[in-house]
């Protein structure tokens, strides 16, 4: 019996087994907030019903303290979820004192350190059951389009993405690198099946502390034979409508409890816009605007408007500061208040951090030497002008990986394209058409220093039967801290691996 179900048990006696999100009591009553996994529920204990000894226990049954109870469905349209239960036992399975999340406020840090508790949280179950709908979306998408999901390796003997984010490790007394990427797996399956697509875990040596990357991630990566970059952007365009949509159909409760504005979804559900990497840069840089948007004006207008943030949110802390100080002020106002300035400070040093990226990036955009990839905070100007993810394409091939193909009219720009979110999210997409040609291939794996034995078994899918073909990566994390609008990509996945941190 689960606390989802319970508009099937109206007026019905129903055993409900789980932890103890909150609990308060008055006048002979215990109102026990039960939390199951699937949802939450109001229990309430009478003391005539329950006689003294089990309500004594009951009053002060500490936070995540693990129950058995049994009680009466009653339809309560007051109560979160629309009912509550009117307890006849009550069984305790574990009373817990001194749970170490508490309802106030807590740093991250101390929440990553108890990230296996802190999952617990309404807010971080809301986002996992948002993952799990993506991840459903996902499959359902690729499977339908007839798809075939095959797996790579993990261990692997050749870099994918480059070399310098590689882990490496020992393989029976040979070095090996944890995959970076399924893709040149996925290219010779894509040859056996047609289209395929592989789901699983990637690793990338990050040293370095940014909010969108995780040495540990999932990627999900389609390859399909007889696609060209076009096709591959058709592709993608539908593919991310379509977990979008699911997410917005399915998940309206849990986007709610974690105060997710869904406009930029909604608007997501449109087509997105194809630049050329050139037609970016004039937009980076400002010489180009975008429906009337200009990326340093705007971004200068938004320093001014944070500057004024900044001021507001200061003078309410002192406000309430002196506000708890008067004397003769209740406990419980003072303890609202505390709260409200301890959220208020945490408010404040992100407005402090928003006043120290956006001259960086007003800057970075100002000076965007035309040539170079894109970094985070290019990303974050482009992005900021749209109303749903963007495509660029055509990149310069010097930046880019070793095995795209050139465009065939201009041999300045390889085919790949990256899919960047809006709200300053910036890439959730890396893909492209590869390159067919073995002796361009080649020179590729020449200029990128890439030891060519590992390769051989690669370059043979030229060698044999080659076909143009194409596919792209998603990172799952990125997906869902978009979509969920988190500040940091570690709250989208259950046990984060970044630099730094390798517990819990
Ligand atoms: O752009 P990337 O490096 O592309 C590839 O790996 C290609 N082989 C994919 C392909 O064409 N089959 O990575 C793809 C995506 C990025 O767009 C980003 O969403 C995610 O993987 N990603 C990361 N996510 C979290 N943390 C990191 N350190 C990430 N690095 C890449
Ligand atoms: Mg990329």
């Amino acid at each position: 019996m689960f606390i989802k179900d319970l508009s099937k048990y109206k007026g019905e006696e129903v055993i409900l087994k789980g932890w103890v999100s909150n609990r308060r009591d008055s006048k002979g009553l215990v109102f026990i907030v039960l939390r199951d996994g699937t949802g939450i529920c109001q229990c309430v204990g009478d003391i005539n019903i329950l006689g003294d000894e089990v309500f004594n226990k009951a009053v002060s049954l500490g936070l995540e303290s693990s129950l058995i109870v049994k009680g009466k469905v009653i339809e309560d349209e007051r109560q979160i979820g629309g009912f509550e239960v009117q307890l006849s036992q009550i069984n305790i399975l574990q009373d817990v004192k001194n749970y170490p999340i508490s309802k106030k406020e807590h740093g991250v840090d101390f929440l990553m350190d108890n990230r296996h508790l802190w999952l617990r949280s309404n807010r971080q179950w809301a986002i996992m059951k948002i993952r799990n709908q993506i991840i459903f979306s996902i499959h359902n998408f690729f499977q339908s389009e007839g798809f075939v999901q095959m797996d790579a390796p993990i261990f692997s003997g050749n870099a994918c993405e480059g070399t310098s984010t590689l882990f490496e490790t020992e393989y029976y007394g040979e070095p090996a690198y944890l995959s970076q990427s399924g893709q040149l797996y996925g290219e010779a399956m894509a040859m056996a099946m047609g289209k395929i697509y592989t789901f699983g875990p990637t690793f990338r040596a990050e040293k370095s502390k940014t909010r969108r990357h995780l040495s540990e991630f999932w990627m999900i990566e389609p390859e399909m034979a007889f696609f060209d970059i076009f096709d591959n952007m058709n592709l993608i365009e539908s593919f991310l409508h379509f977990v979008i949509k699911d997410v917005l159909q399915n998940c309206q409760n849990e986007l709610k409890i974690i105060d997710r504005n869904t406009e930029m979804l909604e608007s997501s559900l449109a087509p997105f816009p194809r630049l050329t990497y050139d037609q970016a840069v004039k937009i980076i840089k400002g010489e180009k605007d975008v429906n009337g948007l200009n990326s340093i004006t705007s971004l200068e207008q938004l320093l001014i408007e944070t500057n004024d943030k900044f001021e507001k949110i200061k003078n309410e802390i002192s406000d309430r500061e002196l506000k708890i100080k008067t004397p003769g002020m209740k406990k419980g106002e003072i303890n609202f208040n505390q709260n409200k300035i301890d959220q208020l400070k945490n408010d404040l040093k992100e407005t402090e951090e928003e006043l120290r990226n956006i001259p960086q990036w007003i800057n970075s955009a100002k000076n965007f030497e035309y040539g170079n990839d894109f970094g985070g905070s290019d990303e974050t100007v482009i992005t900021r002008l749209y109303n749903s993810p963007i495509m660029v394409y055509d990149w310069p091939h010097e930046v880019k990986a070793f095995y795209l193909k050139r465009n065939p009219d201009d041999n300045r720009f390889a085919r790949g394209v990256d899919v960047l979110a809006p709200e300053g999210y910036g890439e959730i997409v890396g893909g492209g058409e590869r390159e067919t040609n073995l002796e361009m291939l080649t020179a590729k794996i020449i200029e990128h220093k890439l030891p060519m034995e590992a390769f051989e078994w690669y370059l043979d899918l030229r060698r044999y039967g080659s076909v143009p073909h194409a596919g792209f990566g998603l990172g799952l994390e990125r997906l869902v801290t978009w979509v969920c609008k988190l500040k940091h990509v570690r709250e989208s996945i259950p046990f984060p691996r970044m630099y730094g941190r390798l517990l819990p």
